[in-house]
């Protein structure tokens, strides 16, 4: 079959080549890909930033759909003609993470799902939504269920709070579409007044422009009457973390999702300890909140914004654009 895979780190080492259809072991269906999406973690993979020890050559990418068409022995959750999605946390099922769970993932430490077949566990698989095309179904799993399980679960987000959403990233578009959903006020920031004006007509009640206003977190404080914000989405880290702190509310909360701006924080502890504010790290979720995600994201007919689809043979240009700042997500479409 052909996959795409990583020679080496970066770009010019990620090559199309024709590896061995894998077949399903013990507990293991057999996915026919349909379509994958990017997150930003598949450039630092590429960029070897995210995994220095990755074992190469390894098949990419974590975000897939696809249709279930063999099953190795002992499945019991899937049936062949079945349509699902990847959990990106393969081995994080429920409750909290006890030891590794969190560090089996596709593209990383098990073969990805950039190729015409994935053997996978049927355990870190879910049931696509049937109102989404597959475009939209792969667009979810990393991105949105970061968003949702930073908000809504840990979170506890409700109707009436304030938000705020760094840049239009696939996780921030999320956040947004998700806080907007459940009654939210939304501040977007982005580098782009094009952007800004975008995010607007899907739901944010203000946006600031963060080159233009380096200082953001002032302008988020006015626009709060100096409240601050109740929850941060933060996908930029390095100095920006700071900046998020300033920003909220007494008692508010800020996910640490990202390292945009760098993998190291200063931050001032005495503005902290004087909110009573409270640092998450995330990572992605469990699949039980994907198919809690999933459910809501149904009710709601919730569709993913996508910047853009390329063929399964133009792998490299869909990379190409993650570099340049995307709007929402890139996908690839695996079978025609
Ligand atoms: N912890 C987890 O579970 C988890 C899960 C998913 C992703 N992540 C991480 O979250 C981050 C975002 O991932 P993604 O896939 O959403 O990335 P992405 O789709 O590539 O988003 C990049 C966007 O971030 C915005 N940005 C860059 N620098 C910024 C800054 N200084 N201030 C505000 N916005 C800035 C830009 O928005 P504008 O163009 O609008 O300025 C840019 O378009 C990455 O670091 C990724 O590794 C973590």
């Amino acid at each position: 079959m052909k996959a795409w895979q990583l020679t080496g780190f970066g770009l010019d080492h990620l090559v199309l080549n024709d590896i061995p259809k894998p077949e399903p072991g013990p507990d293991e269906v057999l996915v026919r890909v349909s379509a994958v999406s990017l997150n930003y973690r598949d450039k630092l993979l590429c960029d070897g930033k995210y995994n220095p020890h990755l074992e190469l050559p390894i098949t990419q990418v974590a975000d897939a759909v696809g249709e279930v068409v063999a099953l190795g022995t002992g499945v019991t959750r899937f049936r062949p003609g079945d349509r699902v999605v990847t959990n990106y946390c393969t081995r994080w099922i429920d409750g909290q993470p006890t030891s590794k769970e969190t560090l089996y993932s596709l593209g990383n430490t098990l073969p990805g799902a950039l190729a015409e077949f994935l053997a996978l566990t049927e355990d870190a698989l879910a049931a696509a939504p049937a109102y989404l095309t597959d475009e939209e179904a792969a667009a979810l799993p990393c991105a949105a269920l970061t968003a949702w399980y930073a908000l809504v679960e840990k979170g506890q987000l409700h109707a009436g709070q304030t938000v705020l959403i760094q840049g239009t990233g696939g996780v921030s578009l999320f956040g947004l579409q998700i806080a907007a959903a459940l009654g939210a006020t939304v501040i977007v920031t982005s580098s782009s007044d094009e952007k800004l004006a975008r995010v607007k007509a899907l739901g944010a009640t203000h946006t600031i422009n963060y080159s233009r206003t380096p200082n953001w977190e002032n302008e988020a404080l006015a626009l709060t009457g100096k409240q601050g914000v109740d929850h941060i989405l933060e996908v930029v880290g390095g100095k920006n973390l700071a900046q998020s702190i300033e920003a909220l509310k007494p008692g508010g909360q800020i996910s640490i999702i990202g390292i945009l701006d760098g993998f190291d924080s200063t931050i001032a502890l005495f503005s902290l300890i004087k909110k009573q504010a409270v640092l998450r790290g995330i990572s992605v979720g469990p699949r039980r909140a994907l198919e809690d995600m999933l459910r809501k994201f149904d009710e709601l007919k919730l569709r993913p914004f996508i910047d853009s689809v390329y063929a399964f043979n133009d792998a490299r240009a869909a990379y190409d654009r993650l570099e340049k700042g995307a709007f929402g997500k890139i996908v690839i479409r695996v079978r025609d």
